[in-house]
């Protein structure tokens, strides 16, 4: 996903917007750009690769104004060159653009007809040209720039420089977030994620749908989409710079895995009152008793949150439950049940898929519940309820302490379901809490023998393809850890449900394919063992992961096993991650692979 950045304010733009491209390279992209105003004029510089070669660009040839605009692409449309980086110029005007305008084609048609001459593949220039040739018609550009919004389809943040208005951004906003910040020093902000402008703005405003601002050091000006003024209420914005600090890691991520202990104490004290012994969801508006069915919608790793949960509210709460990827699910044309909720599980609450989904539940009746991690994010402001996942900013663009912050809220959640419809009595409760407080240890003695999986991926490393099989709650989690190889190491990972392999895909078994088994010491140990018989009867490097004592009295065929701290059966999917992560992040450094920012990947899928 893109991320954008601009400034207006006293001080040179240029140095304060790098930063904040630094701080937004999490996200993933292939090319970046800068474009600053002075009263000498618009100056502008683009270099494809990472933000560091833009720098050495800058370090060579230095553009200095007050006001600016910075971007990181994430190709959507043109390949990652030089010309078709953002900020897109045409004549005075620049602009820089995250998200998709879906009839673009139709405007740059027009547009050429019109005499335009295009120099980028992309849908973005489409805007700076039609701007333009408002503009050459004598059209003022705040004028122009109102008119235009209404013409684009799709998605957009935008933000717009004219070479006229030195102390001015033009900031508008259609399903791909823009948050606007201020200080007191008067300087406006613009950026993608409140992380941009962490440490520099003191207030924001995340722009809705549909609205756009004309800012300027001394006032900013917010308009509806139907161009009537509007006042709105600036949030004081507590996100420091410290997030952007790894702490002593090598990486964002290695941080993250080591922050999930916290992560789990601090979600479980804000869900469970311990002198009540009951759990407690403030932001949900729903009595449990009266919902018939519930389904549970997301992507990649928070999906496998929701397929482990499926499990958790069938059997603790006899809840129908129905899950889907949130990419198919509207486009089956859902059946959404009377009486229903409809769960949207996301870490960063902006996924277009995840919230095309949810406005789809939500106009078909559901009542539809955002399980965030980002409180003012666009999923968070237009649910009928909505539950925060406390893991704080995660800044690896694989998801961590995020999964295991979702799968801790979710069973806190079942919890409470199972409480309030009677099918879980308050002893029952009590029982499984305490099981759930107890995660937090068992997931610090996993970090603490970490070198077990460095060297484990050092056996690993080689190898073309892996399967990791589970069964009940561990299938999700197989395919977890399957999709954190596949985007750490690009090794080809597939996840399985153990007692699907004899169906067909044993046939990949032989002794270059690691086989990961997760197998916690629960009623499907036993089974899962057969299965790993199996595979290992076919030559398979089988590597177990299951219980201290398991591993200890194991006597089948493994080739490498990682012993994990006893545990509960209802809480192993949250500790069984753990050793998942650390195995696809040791893979990955042996690699040499990029762990925060795999390569084609985004943080947030902001476009379908
Ligand atoms: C997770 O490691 C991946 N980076 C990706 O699958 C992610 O979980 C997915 O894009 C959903 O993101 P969200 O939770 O922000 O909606």
């Amino acid at each position: 996903m893109c991320g954008i950045v601009g400034f207006v304010g006293k001080r040179n733009a240029t140095p304060l917007l790098i930063e904040g491209l630094k701080r937004l390279e999490y996200r993933g992209y292939d090319s970046a750009g800068v474009a600053v105003l002075s009263v000498s004029g618009m100056a502008i510089a683009k270099t494809k690769g990472k933000v560091s070669a833009l720098d050495a660009e800058l370090a060579n040839h230095p553009i200095e104004g007050t006001a600016g605009i910075a971007h990181t692409r994430w190709a959507t449309h043109g390949a990652p060159e030089q010309r078709n980086a953002h900020p897109h110029r045409v004549g005075q005007i620049a602009l820089v653009h995250n998200g998709i305008i879906e009839n673009y084609a139709a405007l740059k048609m027009e547009m050429i007809e019109r005499g335009a001459s295009f120099l980028s593949d992309t849908d973005t220039e489409v805007m700076s040209q039609w701007l333009h040739d408002r503009c050459a018609q004598g059209v003022s550009f705040a004028e122009a720039f109102g008119m235009m919004l209404p013409l684009l389809h799709g998605a957009y943040a935008i933000v717009a420089l004219h070479e006229d208005e030195p102390d001015t951004l033009y900031v508008a906003r259609k399903g791909s977030p823009m948050v606007v910040g201020t200080n007191d020093a008067q300087e406006c902000w613009v950026g993608s994620d409140m992380l941009a402008l962490a440490g520099y703005a003191t207030q924001g405003y995340y722009l809705a749908d549909g609205e756009y601002a004309i800012l300027q050091p001394s006032t900013m000006r917010f308009f509806a989409a139907d161009h009537t003024p509007i006042q709105v209420t600036m949030q004081s914005m507590n996100v420091g710079a410290e997030i952007h600090d790894k702490q002593g890691f090598a990486h964002f991520m290695l941080k993250e895995i080591h922050e999930q202990p916290d992560v789990i104490r601090k979600t479980l004290s804000h869900y469970y009152d311990h002198e009540t012994q009951s759990v407690h969801f403030e932001g949900l508006t729903l009595d449990p008793t009266t919902i018939s069915s519930i389904t549970m919608v997301a992507c990649g790793t928070s999906f496998y949150a929701a397929q482990v949960a499926s499990y958790w509210f069938e059997q603790i709460t006899h809840i129908p439950v129905r899950i889907d990827i949130a990419s198919e699910y509207r486009y089956r044309h859902p059946i959404v049940p009377k009486d229903s909720a409809a769960l949207f599980i996301s870490q960063s609450g902006e996924t277009a898929d995840t919230l095309a989904a949810m406005r789809y539940a939500k106009e078909h009746g559901a009542h539809t519940i955002a399980l965030v991690n980002v409180p003012t994010s666009t999923m968070a402001r237009e649910a009928d309820s909505v539950i925060r996942t406390l893991a704080g900013a995660e800044i690896g663009v694989a998801s961590t302490k995020a999964f295991v912050a979702q799968l801790t809220t979710l069973a806190a959640l079942v919890l409470y379901f199972g409480g309030a419809r009677s099918t879980l009595s308050s002893e029952e409760t009590a029982h499984l809490m305490h099981h759930l407080s107890g995660v937090a240890e068992q997931t610090q003695q996993v970090l603490d023998e970490k070198m077990h999986y460095d060297r484990l991926a050092l056996a690993l490393m080689y190898a073309r393809d892996m399967l990791f099989i589970g069964r009940g709650t561990s299938y999700p989690l197989a395919n977890e850890g399957a999709l954190k190889m596949k985007e750490l190491s690009y090794i080809h990972a597939e996840g399985y449900a153990a007692g699907e392999l004899k169906h067909g895909p044993i046939a990949l078994v032989d002794d270059g394919v690691p086989i990961i088994v997760i197998a916690p010491d629960d009623a499907l140990f036993d089974k899962s063992a057969s299965n790993l018989e199996e595979t290992a009867a076919r030559k398979g490097n089988i590597v177990l992961i299951s219980s201290k004592e398991r591993v200890a009295n194991f006597h089948g065929n493994v080739t490498h096993s990682v012993a994990v701290p006893a545990c509960h059966p209802f809480v192993a999917p949250i500790l069984y991650a753990v050793p998942l992560q650390l195995l696809s992040y040791y893979v990955a450094l042996h690699k040499g692979a990029d762990i925060d920012q795999p390569r084609n990947l985004a943080k947030s899928v902001t476009v379908e």
